[in-house]
């Protein structure tokens, strides 16, 4: 090939907010598949919160991400070169791989795009994507919804928070409160995602706000962001709550974890009880969870919806706008066009 590939190296690692100011624009040659790699041309990336904690020095898990590294990203693309007959030239992939225009994918750790009629690439990156194995199991089996719940859900409108908003609806419960910063976003959540009540927590007070939207406390909480909401929840559960702790997008721009949870002892007092879980625990479960969102969105039940960023060269400001809340739905960086049978 005689174009360059172009990528995005760690420059350095953010204190505070991160920036394109971490990345450095290169080039290279496109690489050489080693043995036991597909070369892919990669079509969408992942843009994710967890990329931010990756570059923390203190990060505990996720793929090495140092200065002078490439980014790993999750990437979406076609198979250029394969030694592997389980995948040929022109297959749809999915994998760990880098912020790149092509990049090498271990076979181990290729996963085949299923050719499903009427389910578009762009809806494999987010309906049928690591975020929604999160959103799924974090809600039905760890919050263990139950029809009579008062669910609220924070960061609703993002990649997570949107399914978890709609499985909830979905399933049934009693009262569904979804959190987001801005007007637009709760307008959104309540008119198109079908939440009772939305919540701005950048316009005031988000415990008074959380006592006007659930008079008789909290049953069901699906934490995305940690920090002070939580604490507020926490004030407001009723006995035997779950807490699904998905995520804790509030501390990744700090270094350590600065801050602290007062209303921990509600647990106790409530009988009530917190869990934090990970995506990864539930792969070997997603053909179950896919083939529900799948029915879900075929009868109309459940729709994707993609923060769509145009241009590989976009991505670190796409990382930095999520925590700025820029993002409507699941953040993806367009980084090549999609062919005929993965266009939208
Ligand atoms: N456990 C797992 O296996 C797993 C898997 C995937 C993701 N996660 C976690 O789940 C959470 C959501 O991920 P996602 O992919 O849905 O993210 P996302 O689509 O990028 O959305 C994150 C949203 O969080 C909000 N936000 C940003 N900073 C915030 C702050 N300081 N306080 C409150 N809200 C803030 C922003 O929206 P607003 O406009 O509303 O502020 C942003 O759009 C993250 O914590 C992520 O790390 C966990």
């Amino acid at each position: 090939m005689s174009s360059p590939n172009r990528f995005w190296r760690i420059a350095s690692r953010p204190t505070g907010e991160v920036s394109a100011a971490n990345f450095a624009w290169s080039e290279a040659p496109v690489p050489a598949p080693g043995a036991g790699e597909l070369l892919v041309r990669v079509i969408y990336l992942s843009i994710d919160p967890v990329q931010r904690y990756w570059l923390s020095p203190d990060a505990t898990f996720g793929p090495p991400a140092a200065p002078g590294m490439p980014m790993p990203g999750r990437v979406w693309g076609v198979v250029e070169k394969s030694p592997d007959s389980r995948f040929r030239a022109g297959d749809l992939v999915a994998g760990p791989g880098t912020w790149s225009q092509w990049c090498t994918l271990p076979v181990a750790m290729a996963e085949p795009v299923p050719d499903w009629p009427g389910i578009p690439l762009l809806a494999h990156t987010s309906l049928f994507s690591m975020q929604a194995l999160t959103a799924y199991f974090g809600t039905l089996e760890i919050a263990q919804l139950r029809k009579t719940d008062t669910v609220v859900v924070s960061a609703a409108a993002g990649a997570v928070g949107s399914l978890v908003v709609q499985i909830a609806r979905n399933h049934g419960c009693a009262r569904l409160v979804a959190i987001a910063g801005g007007a637009d976003k709760c307008r959104w959540l309540r008119e198109k995602l079908g939440a009772d009540h939305a919540i701005d927590y950048k316009a005031g007070d988000i415990g008074a706000a959380l006592d006007a939207a659930c008079p008789d406390g909290i049953d069901v909480y699906y934490d995305n962001v940690g920090g002070a909401i939580l604490d507020a929840v926490l004030a407001r559960i009723r006995p035997h709550a779950r807490i699904a702790c998905g995520g804790f997008i509030s501390h990744y721009n700090e270094a350590g974890h600065a801050q602290g949870i007062h209303n921990f002892s509600m647990l106790a007092l409530k009988q009530a009880r917190a869990e934090g879980f990970s995506c990864f625990e539930y792969v070997h479960r997603a053909d179950e969870a896919f083939a529900t969102l799948r029915r879900w969105f075929e009868e109309g039940r459940i729709g994707y919806h993609t923060h769509l960023v145009d241009g590989l060269e976009r991505a670190p400001d796409a990382l930095a706008g999520i925590f700025r809340g820029s993002n409507l739905g699941k953040t993806v960086v367009q980084v090549s066009a999609p062919d005929r049978r993965t266009a939208p």
